[in-house]
């Protein structure tokens, strides 16, 4: 689905499937000379990271391995609850891997940062985080980030695995969603 299709629903699109694409092979490339000679599995979060996962690991122009978690941070009913729980855990063993979750939002910072916390205690080689977005503004804890596509502002942004309650989803590129939608 693009732009178009959903118009109404966009304040603006922020940043197009062709810019996403390209940030993407920026940060592939980038991750690629940090871990040269070395063995790399990444982490999708599971539901919105699907598209990142499909684009950034078929950027790489070497091997590496992928993997998935499925957390929700809903467990008592609010994301500022501060619970996490795993729905899905990795199917891999990651002691002495080189880590790298990948997910498509950082946002109040909880889900990362307690996913970082979880992975480095299965006594991994490293675990680093590789977003596509960030909202400064939004965190509510610190989250070291080693690769960031882009930090924006604190709207509500769907497209290219961001949802609004399930939809926007297959949008490909990103915009921001007009209150009207979910107000
Ligand atoms: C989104 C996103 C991150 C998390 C970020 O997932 O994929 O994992 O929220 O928010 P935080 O920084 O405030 O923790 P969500 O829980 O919406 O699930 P989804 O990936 O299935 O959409």
């Amino acid at each position: 689905m693009d732009a178009a299709d959903v118009q109404d629903d966009l304040v603006n699109v922020l940043f197009t499937e062709e810019q996403i694409h390209a940030r993407l092979k920026e940060l592939a490339a980038q991750i690629e000379a940090d871990y040269e000679g070395q063995d790399l599995l990444i982490v999708g979060v599971l539901r919105g990271a699907v598209m990142v996962m499909a684009d950034l690991a078929r950027s790489f122009g070497r091997h590496l391995e992928m993997d998935w978690m499925a957390v929700t941070s809903y467990g008592s009913g609010t994301k500022s609850s501060g619970v996490v729980r795993i729905l899905k855990d990795l199917d891999t063993d990651i002691s002495g891997r080189h880590v790298v979750i990948v997910d498509e939002i950082i946002d109040t910072g909880l889900t990362l940062s307690w996913l970082t916390s979880n992975l480095a205690s299965r006594s991994p080689a490293s675990v680093e985080i590789c977003t596509l977005l960030r909202k400064p503004e939004a965190l509510t804890m610190p989250v070291d980030v080693k690769y960031v596509g882009w930090d924006i502002p604190n709207e509500f942004v769907v497209g290219y695995g961001l949802d609004y309650r399930e939809r926007y989803r297959n949008l490909r590129d990103i915009g921001t969603l007009a209150p009207h939608v979910y107000s």
